[in-house]
């Protein structure tokens, strides 16, 4: 994303210029032409309102060709995620009368948002938007290829002094959101081409490729250290299928040494299928995402390593593909976790709770975490609570919640505190036979599952957890996201807490 001046703009093929409700346009213009273009407008029908939108062809102006006006509403209580939308409108409106190049942005003024925030929202909001998910067409239609090919407008300031950190929050704005469509285009890969292997050979893809290669300790664990492990859920979940589990551990060590680790789980079920206890054929068309968090605490990770913070971070990914077959847990088995505690599987469609349990029993027993977050698309009753506006929250520490909280608030996501009664949720998971069961049957679903994972939480260790089922997928594109499927949200909510939490301790 280039950043440059306004004042030196000329033959733009296009330039986005932004206006409030007052009709006030919000970057000042000297070019007498392109000035007179957009006057009358200004004076009539265009009223500034949120996403308004008018395209004008100025006479003759030396600086651009089309002005794109813009509409933001009231620009004082503008917001990044709102400029992450107006990043995301200029490109798709351009992008549908054929601009694929050489188009820019005049970042608005009276905003109460920094020029390396606007320049940093306003990269986010165009890549995150243009993610595009064709690799199985074979039918490219011309007529789409504007849309196909990626348009970066590049960033116009009026004040030359805002040039540097306009440029340092571009440069960031891209990393994160490169991860992050990184994540989305893993989870939205069928799973048949993204199983367990494949996870661990895309995981190892990104790390060789780090600009912190070298500070990154990976380890892939295969079926024969997992059961040296004695990781009977990650074994359990994964005996029914052809493609076997596996266990990902990333270390990235450089914070101070007596700082103690941030440590992210992911659920990483390449396909749900329900296994024995099938789930039916309608629930089962998006179940390839029911590897979001993984691929969500990967990309966190990705981009905590690709900014090269000075923190302490391992990212944890117990990955399996939940099928049924001659193999398959049944339901009533009784699993030994990797923590000793056995577990009734009265139903092989709560299997996420079943790998997350050996992986929080890792990361709290083996490391002396500052905090513990899992990221899962853990149980459909959280999507029924929240829909797909919010995070479903769960943490047995408040400091942890609140620094979350403000993390979250801070990259505009939504995380939202479901109930925790552990009096009553914890009575709903006993085992006559074993020492829990996987499932609370249907009421408070989404507790009762987190009630289950907080027994593999040792130690008194800070932790939270996150249930992005709702929030994971979208069913129509979004704000700045700009088609249906995974969403990416809670990734920079992690990222945001890892950089700015990391060295507090809850
Ligand atoms: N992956 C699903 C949860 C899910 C459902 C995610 C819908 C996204 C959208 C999970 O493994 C699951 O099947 N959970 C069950 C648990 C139940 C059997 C206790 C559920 O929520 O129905
Ligand atoms: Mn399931
Ligand atoms: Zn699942």
């Amino acid at each position: 994303m280039s950043v440059g001046l306004i004042s030196n703009a000329k033959a733009l093929d296009a330039l986005v210029l932004f206006v409030e409700d007052s009709q006030k346009l919000l970057t000042k213009i000297t070019d007498p032409s392109l000035q007179n273009s957009i006057q009358r407008p200004l004076k009539n029908d265009f009223k500034g309102r949120w996403k308004e939108t008018l395209l004008v062809y100025p006479e003759k102006s030396p600086i651009a060709e089309r002005v794109l006006l813009i509409g933001v509403g009231k620009t004082k209580s503008l917001t990044a995620h709102q400029i992450r939308t107006l990043g995301a409108t200029a490109v798709h409106h351009l992008k549908n009368v054929g601009v694929t190049k050489n188009a820019a942005i005049a970042i608005p003024a009276g905003t109460k948002l920094s020029s390396s925030e606007l320049a940093q929202a306003f990269t986010e909001g165009q890549i995150l938007f243009q993610l595009g998910f064709d690799r199985f067409k074979t039918e490219k239609k011309e007529e789409d290829k504007a849309r196909r090919e990626k348009l970066s407008l590049a960033l116009l300031l009026s004040d030359k002094k805002d040039l540097k950190i306009a440029e340092a929050g571009a440069a960031r704005g891209k990393i994160i959101a490169d991860d992050v469509n990184w994540a989305r285009t893993l989870i939205q890969l069928p799973g048949g081409d993204l199983y367990p292997e494949k996870l661990v050979e895309e995981t190892q893809k990104m790390v060789a490729a780090s600009p912190s290669k070298s500070k990154i300790k990976a380890q892939y664990w295969n079926t024969k250290e997992l059961e040296k492990n004695k990781f009977g859920g990650v074994l359990g979940v994964g005996q029914g299928s052809n493609h076997p589990p596996y266990f990902i551990i990333l270390e990235y060590f450089q914070g101070k040494k007596s700082d103690a680790p941030v440590v992210l789980v992911g659920k990483g079920i390449t396909f749900d299928s329900g296994g024995l206890s099938l789930k039916p054929p309608a629930s089962m068309e998006t179940m390839k995402y029911d590897m979001a968090g993984s691929a969500s605490v990967l990309a966190a990770f990705k981009i905590i390593t690709d900014l090269k913070l000075k923190v302490n971070l391992v990212a944890l990914v117990p990955t399996a593909e939940n099928m049924p077959s001659g193999h398959a847990i049944r339901p009533g088995d009784v699993l030994r976790m990797a923590s000793g505690k056995t577990v009734e599987v009265l139903n092989t469609d709560a299997e996420g709770r079943l790998i997350l349990a050996d992986a929080l029993h890792y990361a709290t027993s083996k490391y002396k975490p500052k905090a513990v977050i899992d990221v899962a698309t853990l149980t459909g009753a959280c999507a029924v609570a929240v829909g797909e506006a919010a995070v479903g929250l769960f943490t047995n520490n408040k400091k942890l919640e609140s620094a979350l909280m403000n993390a979250a608030g801070e990259v505009q996501e939504n995380l939202w505190p479901l109930p925790d009664f552990e009096d009553f949720y914890a009575a709903m998971i006993k085992s006559d036979i074993a020492d829990i069961k996987n499932t609370g049957g249907r009421e408070a679903g989404a507790s009762t599952a987190s009630i289950f994972l907080r027994h593999f939480v040792h130690n008194n260790t800070p932790w939270a957890h996150f249930d992005i089922a709702g929030c994971g997928w979208y069913d129509s594109p979004r704000d700045f996201i700009g088609s249906r499927g995974a969403s990416g949200v809670s990734i920079r909510t992690m990222a945001e807490f890892v950089e700015s939490h990391a060295t507090k301790s809850f």
